[in-house]
């Protein structure tokens, strides 16, 4: 759309205020605005508005009907080992046929963790201080170099960390990975409104555009040409998993399994909530469909509720975002056929915009919504979604905040138990405290092991066995 086409669509959808400072804007400022304003689709602002800015009273989650979801529980809480050593063998064979990407959501701020950078540069190791991405980038390669296939590895960033991702992975030389398989995908945005559903501005030349929550990234995938690359290199199964976990099995052959024996579109990790109030999603059914419910919107009598049964939260599968999906679903999810298409979620923000006279306000209060999609949303679209269980001392310990839970230091100390179990599992005598966690300081590369089989092949062909000192560190050239 041309410069004056793109203006009149605006004003004819009631959104000219955008162009309000046109006349004092430089050639290079309405280039800009120009660009901003061609990312925003306006048909869909305007059902946003209509849906969910215009209507009076807040809207409310639907919570009729809700129920807990079932999940596969692991062999020490009552599943079927057989099944799961079936899965194990049906995930790995995928894997050797190469059907596997892996695919990282890294487009959020880090807000709460009030760390500048991309969060995936977060370094969280005990030993070599490692970043998130470095953490990532050496499981996939290990993946890759076990199964025969080296992998591809999608990434999501946003606008605002797309440049310094993509300058962190060169800086170091994208950590030995192949280049031509990683992918950067910038994530699309939308615009804050006010509450009457006007397009704000955060500046004269500068649209209030946000990203579109980890939602967007079945569309981000899409116009990146993802879907096609990967049906070219024959992968069908994309691995799914937030950046700010640093145990999180970037990629797992029996939770592959379980997908495909399954025949899931979807799939999805849970683990047993820690204590009633953990900030998780909860795994539920509704009306015959999986849903997950966030923490924000299952009121606390319920996250309390315990199932006389078992003596356990009665909501007790948390999700911890990480999921299989099915590439042709994911592509069905962004192009909206056969009916699927995520929701957006509303959340009243203060957003920082210009007064008529252009001068910039703060506001003091909630001034604007902003709009995000989930990627579980997906989730009651999917054929047989199935809930698998992992164990949290493996597979989950995020770094969301600063101090206290889910901080730096209680994923470094998790990672710490996890070394001294595998060491521990190998007959190496190591000092803990009550929890587990080691006196000392112990760190093993993914290239050494990503699991504790891996971890023990590669130590049982070590010889002689290094001694397990403060500041260990078991690498392939250990
Ligand atoms: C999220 C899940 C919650 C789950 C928990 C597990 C949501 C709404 N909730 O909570 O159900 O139990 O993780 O740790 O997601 N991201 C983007 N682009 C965006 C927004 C986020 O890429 O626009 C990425 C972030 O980089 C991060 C992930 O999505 O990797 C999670 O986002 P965050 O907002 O931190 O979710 P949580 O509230 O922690």
């Amino acid at each position: 759309m041309n410069e004056l086409n793109l203006q009149t669509a605006f004003r004819a959808a009631g959104q000219g205020n955008v162009f309000s400072f046109w006349d004092v804007l430089t050639a290079d400022e309405r280039r800009s605005l120009l660009a901003q304003a061609a990312e925003i689709d306006l048909a869909e602002i305007d059902r946003l508005n209509r849906t969910l800015v215009l209507p009076s009273g807040s809207s409310t989650v639907d919570l009729t009907e809700l129920a807990p979801a079932p999940y596969e529980k692991l062999p020490e809480h009552g599943g079927d080992a057989g099944d799961w050593r079936r899965a194990q063998g049906v995930g790995e064979e995928a894997l050797r046929h190469g059907r596997v990407a892996a695919f990282t959501v890294a487009g959020g701020q880090g807000t709460r963790l009030g760390y500048d950078g991309p969060k995936g540069t977060f370094q969280v190791t005990p030993v070599k201080q490692k970043s998130l991405f470095q953490v990532f980038a050496e499981k996939i390669a290990a993946a890759g170099r076990r199964y025969g296939r080296p992998l591809h590895w999608f990434i999501m960033t946003s606008q605002s960390n797309h440049a310094a991702t993509e300058a962190f992975f060169a800086e170091r030389q994208h950590f030995g990975l192949d280049r031509s398989r990683i992918h950067f995908l910038r994530q699309g945005r939308l615009p804050a409104v006010d509450f009457t559903g006007r397009i704000m501005l955060a500046g004269k030349a500068d649209i209030a555009l946000s990203p579109d929550g980890h939602g967007g990234s079945f569309r981000a995938l899409h116009r990146h040409g993802a879907f096609d690359l990967m049906q070219s290199e024959g992968i069908d199964l994309i691995s799914y998993f937030q950046v700010d976990n640093p145990l999180a099995r970037s990629i797992d052959p029996a939770f592959l399994g379980w997908h495909l024996l399954r025949n899931s579109e979807m799939s999805s990790k849970m683990v047993p909530k820690a204590y009633p109030e953990e900030r998780l999603g909860h795994f539920c059914v509704q009306r015959g469909r999986l849903v997950i419910v966030e923490y924000s919107d299952l009121p606390l009598a319920l996250q309390r509720e315990i199932d006389p049964a078992t003596s356990q939260l009665r909501y007790l599968a948390g999700s911890i975002a990480i999921h299989v999906i099915d590439r042709e679903f994911a592509r069905r999810m962004a192009t909206g056929g056969e009916g699927a298409a995520l929701p957006f979620h509303r959340a009243d923000k203060k957003v920082s915009t210009v007064d008529t006279a252009g001068r910039l306000v703060q506001p003091e209060k909630a001034n604007g919504v902003k709009f995000e999609m989930f990627i579980f949303d997906a989730l009651p679209f999917a054929r047989n979604p199935i809930v698998i269980e992992t164990r949290r001392a493996d597979e989950f310990s995020p770094v969301k905040n600063a101090e206290g839970v889910d901080s730096p230091r209680t994923a470094r100390e998790d990672q710490l138990r996890q070394f001294a179990r595998w060491l521990a599992g190998q007959g190496v005598p190591i000092d803990t405290d009550a929890t587990g966690l080691p006196r000392l300081s112990v760190e093993v590369s993914p290239l050494f092991g990503f699991d504790e089989d891996t971890f023990a092949e590669s130590w049982k062909r070590l010889s002689p066995k290094p001694s397990v000192t403060d500041g260990i560190y078991l690498s392939p050239s250990s």
